[in-house]
């Protein structure tokens, strides 16, 4: 099934209407204080309720919307599609952020035809709410990136060594100890590094120009289902290793004049 662009519009609406209403409650919430419910990968990787109780409402509101269409949840959703379509969510992305109360988390809510799998997906429409600012960033398929309504574009090449470039760390602590080895070679070459916290926001950031690039190991696809498309629409290559998209392994963002040679550093550097 081809979505049509007024589809994806329709889409792109339901999803900015149901980021908001989740928006509302995990601000609401985080008013009252935040505790950690569980953890997850490793003791580092936490959820609060407030994670489930937001994915717990994006689902019902996009089910009750659009009934055939699969689920893909952060929290454990599941559901198959029978339309083609399948809505990829992260209720918080930033979950360490939101814990701490620094306002920069987001809820993203994509919608992807075919397989829930982001090696063949297409991405229809994708939202990035960071409900604690009330910034939007949404794309539609081919219809471009904006930033609460206005359109953005990924910042021009430059050399390396004044690249700003956003990463993000993983849970495991092996992993970490070797991505903290590979900084050592990276940062002498670059402008400076940003660890923001929050994969969604990383790649809007790269979107509107505020970073020239972005890479991270070990993401999953909630946390750049929508992100991914906002940057592409924005100018930005998203690519994974290789030939390959973006995956658990690899993803890397930056406008196509920057992109082969920053992933050059980032592979001899061992990122
Ligand atoms: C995490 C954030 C973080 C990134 C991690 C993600 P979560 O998502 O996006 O920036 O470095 O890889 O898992 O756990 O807060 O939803
Ligand atoms: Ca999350």
């Amino acid at each position: 099934m081809a979505t049509t662009d007024a589809l994806a519009d329709d889409l792109l609406q339901l999803a900015i209407d149901v980021a908001r209403e989740a928006g509302e409650l995990v601000v609401t919430a985080r008013r009252s204080g935040v505790e950690v419910a569980d953890r997850k990968s490793s003791p580092v990787d936490v959820v609060t309720q407030v994670d489930r109780d937001s994915e717990a409402l994006i689902r019902a509101r996009l089910l009750a919307a659009r009934p055939l269409d699969g689920f893909l949840g952060e929290e454990g959703g599941r559901g198959a599609s029978e339309s083609g379509l399948t809505w990829v969510v992260d209720p918080i992305d930033g979950t360490v952020n939101f814990l701490y109360g620094i306002p920069h988390y987001a809820v993203s809510i994509a919608v992807v035809e075919g397989e829930p799998d982001p090696q063949t997906w297409s991405a229809v429409a994708g939202v990035v709410l960071n409900p604690a600012t009330g910034e939007l960033f949404t794309a539609r398929r081919g219809g471009g990136a904006l930033l609460d309504g206005r359109p953005i574009r990924v910042a021009e090449p430059v050399p390396l060594p004044e690249a700003l470039i956003g990463t993000g760390f993983a849970y495991s602590a092996a992993t970490r100890a070797e991505q903290g080895a590979a900084m050592a070679h990276l940062l002498p070459r670059i402008r400076d590094i940003r660890r923001m916290g929050t994969a969604s926001l990383d790649l809007c950031a790269v979107a509107s120009g505020r970073t020239n690039g972005y890479f991270e190991r070990t993401l999953s696809a909630w946390d750049h289902a929508a992100g991914a498309l906002i940057a592409r629409e924005a100018g930005a290559i998203v690519k994974g290793a290789g030939e390959r998209q973006p995956d658990r392994d690899f993803l890397l963002a930056a406008h196509p004049g920057l992109a082969p040679e920053l992933e050059r550093l980032v592979i001899e550097a061992g990122a």
